[in-house]
Formats: structure tokens, sequence, C-alpha cells
């Protein structure tokens, strides 16, 4: 059995948990307990309800493209339901067939048309139209009628993004022109007043090849996120700021704790929650797999600014809960186990580390025979979070060139370390953590959902899995248990 089926037989398996809490890189599930499918989108809330909407690219297993866009609601950002296809592809279609690209989609609401416009990056399969497609509904979930694909202002257009100003409700597209030379800049065009077309440029970044913009927008500032460009492996997020979208803006500067990668997401799209005690604005990241793309997963964090010092961070929680009404945001506390407390099996021990907890990471996990298992976790008998803190050294070198790491065998970057975790021994109740790269002495975190029984007797224990490639974990530093949701 390949991993693809093995992970699929274990989804299915999964029972359905719905969740108030954010947890950035878990496998989020609908209302049905389907995978929340929605990459590279944006969040629109409804002009009459407040009701959050995610429209998102709709990833279907074992395809690049062809899925459309979906769309899903919510009333606090973390239970969704899903409403099927926004925009459907349509066969022999010029711009949206299913070998078209439709890319990054945004809505947002006209007030001079009254209905709800989706914007995207149109394209074909060779992105060699680079274009900006539109798509009208007089109702928010669709669906979505196909009005035209504009080139705009006669230019190329990429990664798209959309933004609208709070203070004056003028919309802007926010996009990437595109790899070639006399591209690679990034353009920040305001929409016409109807949001049916362009009207005219307000800002150009010059040859920083940036792509997949985003602006946060505070009281007194404007800070622009955007990534570099490295397909879909991730890297280190960076912003700008001015004090008014036509600039002076800022040197750009990284917006995550150096070489996390901005804990390997792609930046895309922000929220701002206007909340009665707090205003909190959030990253609203892409977690790629480039291999499994439907396996994706979304980075979701709320941003620290600190206007005097003109500066933002993404900052990572493990668990947390937003307040949509309030805005407040409340991390949950977790109770830590640590690598120098686990007992190794096999080849697995534990290594002097730094940069690990306690100056110790446990290293050398593979397969059945090497792992390392955490005793006396206290569990509560529901399903809890768990993180698993852990280091995946693969790095991201070119596999096929000299000196090249591993995680690119032969030019095609996969995520190699996946491990097994098992609970009080219940082998049939096996889950898989996918544990992306991470640089050298950089340890991340990565959720599970787990069922541990009440009381402070429960073991979890990390092996290798069969991924089809590979069968080595990634080096553990310490889990870290949150208590459940009451
Ligand atoms: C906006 O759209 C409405 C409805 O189609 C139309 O009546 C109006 O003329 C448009 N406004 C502009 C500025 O184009
Ligand atoms: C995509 O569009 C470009 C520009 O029109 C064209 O050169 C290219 O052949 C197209 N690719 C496909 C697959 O149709
Ligand atoms: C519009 O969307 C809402 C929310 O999903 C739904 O309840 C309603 O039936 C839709 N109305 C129409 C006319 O499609
Ligand atoms: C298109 O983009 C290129 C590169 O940014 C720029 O030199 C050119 O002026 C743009 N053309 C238009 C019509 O905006
Ligand atoms: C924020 O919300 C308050 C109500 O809680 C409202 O009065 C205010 O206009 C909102 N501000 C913006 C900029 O949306
Ligand atoms: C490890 O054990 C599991 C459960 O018994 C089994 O499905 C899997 O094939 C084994 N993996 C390896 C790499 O031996
Ligand atoms: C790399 O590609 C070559 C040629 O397709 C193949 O023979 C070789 O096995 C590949 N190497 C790996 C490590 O997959
Ligand atoms: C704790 O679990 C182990 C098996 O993992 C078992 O042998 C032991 O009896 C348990 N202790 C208590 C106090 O339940």
């Amino acid at each position: 059995m390949g991993l693809l089926a093995l992970t699929s037989q274990l989804l299915l398996a999964t029972a359905t948990v719905s969740a108030k809490w954010i947890v950035p890189g878990a496998r989020w599930r609908d209302t049905a307990g389907n995978l929340v499918n929605a990459h590279a989108g944006g969040v629109t809330v409804d002009q009459e309800t407040g009701k959050f909407f995610l429209f998102g690219e709709y990833k279907i297993e074992g395809q690049v493209e062809g899925g459309g866009v979906s769309v899903y609601s919510s009333d606090d950002l973390a239970t969704w339901e899903h409403h099927g296809q926004a925009l459907n592809p349509i066969e022999g279609h010029p711009y949206i067939s299913k070998h078209d690209i439709i890319q990054r989609p945004k809505v947002v609401y006209s007030k001079g048309t009254g209905k709800y416009h989706m914007w995207w990056h149109a394209d074909n399969s060779t992105y060699g139209e680079l274009l900006q497609g539109f798509a009208q509904a007089d109702n928010i979930t669709g669906p979505y009628s196909f009005v035209d694909a504009i080139s705009p202002l006669g230019n190329w257009s990429q990664d798209f993004g959309l933004f609208v100003d709070y203070k004056d409700g003028r919309a802007y597209s926010l996009y990437s022109n595109g790899d070639r030379r006399d591209g690679r800049d990034v353009y920040f065009t305001s929409f016409n007043e109807n949001i049916t077309g362009l009207d005219k440029v307000v800002h150009r970044f010059d040859k920083y090849d940036l792509e997949a913009p985003t602006i946060i927008q505070t009281d007194k500032s404007y800070f622009a996120l955007m990534s570099h460009k490295t397909g879909y492996r991730p890297n280190n997020v960076v912003a700008f700021r001015a004090d008014s979208l036509s600039g002076p803006w800022s040197q750009p500067f990284i917006v995550s704790p150096l070489n996390t990668r901005t804990f390997n997401s792609q930046s895309g799209f922000s929220l701002r929650i206007n909340g009665t005690k707090k205003t909190t604005h959030l990253y609203l990241g892409d977690q790629w797999d480039s291999i499994s793309l439907w396996e994706s997963r979304y980075i979701w964090l709320p941003v620290d600014i600190n206007e005097k010092k003109k500066s933002l961070e993404v900052n990572w929680h493990d668990v947390y809960d937003l307040d949509v009404k309030t805005g407040e945001v409340t991390p949950i506390k977790g109770k830590s186990y640590y690598g120098k407390d686990a007992t190794t099996t096999g080849n697995a021990f534990k290594q002097e580390a730094t940069f690990g907890s306690h100056g110790v990471i446990v290293t050398g996990i593979y397969g059945n025979d090497s792992k390392v298992t955490f005793s006396g976790i206290e569990g509560s008998g529901k399903p809890q979070w768990v993180s698993f803190y852990y280091q995946n050294t693969d790095d991201m070198g070119f596999g096929d060139q000299p000196g090249g790491s591993p995680d690119r065998i032969n030019g095609t970057w996969q995520l190699r370390r996946i491990s097994s975790v098992i609970v009080n021994n219940k082998v049939e109740e096996l889950e898989t953590l996918y544990q992306r790269d991470t640089h050298k002495g950089i340890i991340l975190s990565t959720p599970l959902q787990l069922k541990l029984e009440k009381g402070r007797n429960n073991t979890i224990t990390i092996g290798g899995l069969n991924n089809g490639k590979d069968v080595k974990g990634a080096d553990i530093d310490k889990i870290v248990v949150f208590d459940p949701e009451k």
C-alpha cells in the first residue's frame, strides 16, 4: 500500500472533531469531516451577517490544476462548513477549463453592482497568459459566472492578491508580474469604483522578484507582505511598511524568526478582526505539500505590530483561541515532555544539541525498530492537541547538483520525513506525522489530535514511517500536550 492510500485510509478512520481553536499546520476538517480544501485564497466577510467566507483553490488528489474554487463559511474562523464550488471549471472554456490555471481567488463585494466579484490569477497551463480573471455572483457562495480575463493595464499578472482599504473602501489588485527578466516586479493597482476592472498603478516594487502579496492595514501603517520565489518550497516572507499605499515604502524585512521559513509557509492573504476590545490581524499562509498539493495545510497566525518600531512579526502559536467578537487571542496552555526523559530503542539515541531543550535531541528514528517513547503523559480521555517539536535536517538544496541535499532527488523536492505516532501501543490507531524540512538547528512543531487515556500513564511512541521514499523520522526535541477543549 502506497503512502497516499495509507493516509487516505487513516483520514477516513479518524473521528470528526469540530474545533473552536485555531491549530496552524493541523489537518483542518470541515463540519462534514473532510479536509478543508481552499488553498491560496482569501476570506471575505459577508456584509449583512458578519459571517466569514473562505474561498480557495480546490485541489484534487493526483491533479495539479482543474479543481476550480471552493467556498466555506464560518462564524469563528475555526469551524468551517463547505458550500461546494463557487467557481466551477467549464469544459472547453478558453479561461476556466480544467486545464487552465485558476489560482489565488479572492472575493469582494461591489456596492456599485450589488454583486460579489471574484478575481484570480487566470492562465493557461504553461503560465503563458498571465491574466486576471473576473467572475460575478448575486450570492456570496455563488455560483460565480465568468465575466472576463484581463491583462492588467496591458501588463502581466501572476500571483494575485486583493486588498480593501478599510478607511475608504477602495479595492486594490496586488500582483507579481511573472518571472521574465522584464517582469519580476510587484504591482499595487487600484480597481475602478465598481471593481470591474483596473484603474491606475499606485506603486510598483521594482525588481525585488517577490510574489504572493497581501497588505495588513493599521490605523497608521500599511504593511505589504510577500514571499520570495521558491515555487512550493517555503522561504522567509518579508514585509515593507509605508504611511500611504503609494509609498515611500521601507526596506523589506523578514517577519518571522530567521530560518523558520515563516514556519514553512507562504504569504497570500491577511485578515483584520475589528474586535470590541482589540483589533487583531491574522497572517493567512499556505503550507504547501509540493507532491500532494491537495494535502497542503494552512498556517494562520496573529501578527504582532509595533507602530513605534514600525515593525511587524508573525509569531508561532501551537494552539490558540481567537474570539472574533472581542478580537482577543488566547494561546492555549500545554505541558511539555522532553526528549531527555524519553526512552529509545534500536539505533535511536539522545544526542548533544546546543539548540535542543536541555541540550539534547533524539535522533536516529527509523522504521519500527528505532523509536522514541515518551511516558507518564497526562491525558484527559478526550481528544487533545499534541505538538511535536522536531528538526528535519534534509534541508532544501538542489539534490540534482553536486553538493545537493537528499531532499532534492533529481530536482523534485519531496517531503521525506514522516513519522508514525502510536499512543499506548495501539498500533491499529497509528497516526502519520508530516515533518517538513527545517534548517539545521531550527526546531519547528507540527500538531496531531490524539486520544489519550484519562490519567498520567499514557505513552506516545514515535517511529519512522515507510513513505515509499524512506523510513526516516525527524529528530524529536519534545512534545507538548494541550488541555482539551472545554
Ligand atoms: C457600476 O455598476 C452599476 C450597475 O451595473 C452601473 O449602473 C454604474 O453605472 C456603474 N458605475 C460605474 C462608475 O461604472
Ligand atoms: C499559453 O499561452 C502562451 C501565450 O499565448 C502560448 O505561447 C502557449 O503556447 C500557451 N500554452 C498552452 C498550453 O496553450
Ligand atoms: C445564498 O447563500 C446563502 C448562504 O450560503 C444560502 O443560505 C442561500 O440559500 C443562498 N441563496 C441563493 C438564492 O442561492
Ligand atoms: C509592464 O511591466 C513592465 C515591468 O514592470 C514595465 O516596464 C512596463 O512599463 C509595464 N507596462 C505597463 C503598460 O504598465
Ligand atoms: C470597528 O468596529 C466598531 C464597532 O465595534 C465600529 O464602530 C467601527 O466603525 C469599526 N471600525 C472600522 C474601521 O471598521
Ligand atoms: C511498522 O509497523 C506497522 C504496523 O504494524 C506496519 O504497518 C508497517 O509496515 C511497519 N513499517 C515498517 C517500516 O516496518
Ligand atoms: C534520478 O534519475 C535517474 C534517471 O531518471 C534515475 O536512474 C535515478 O534512479 C534517479 N535517482 C534517484 C535517487 O531517484
Ligand atoms: C501504566 O501502563 C503500563 C503499560 O504501559 C502498565 O504496565 C502499568 O501497569 C500502568 N500503571 C498504572 C499505574 O496504571
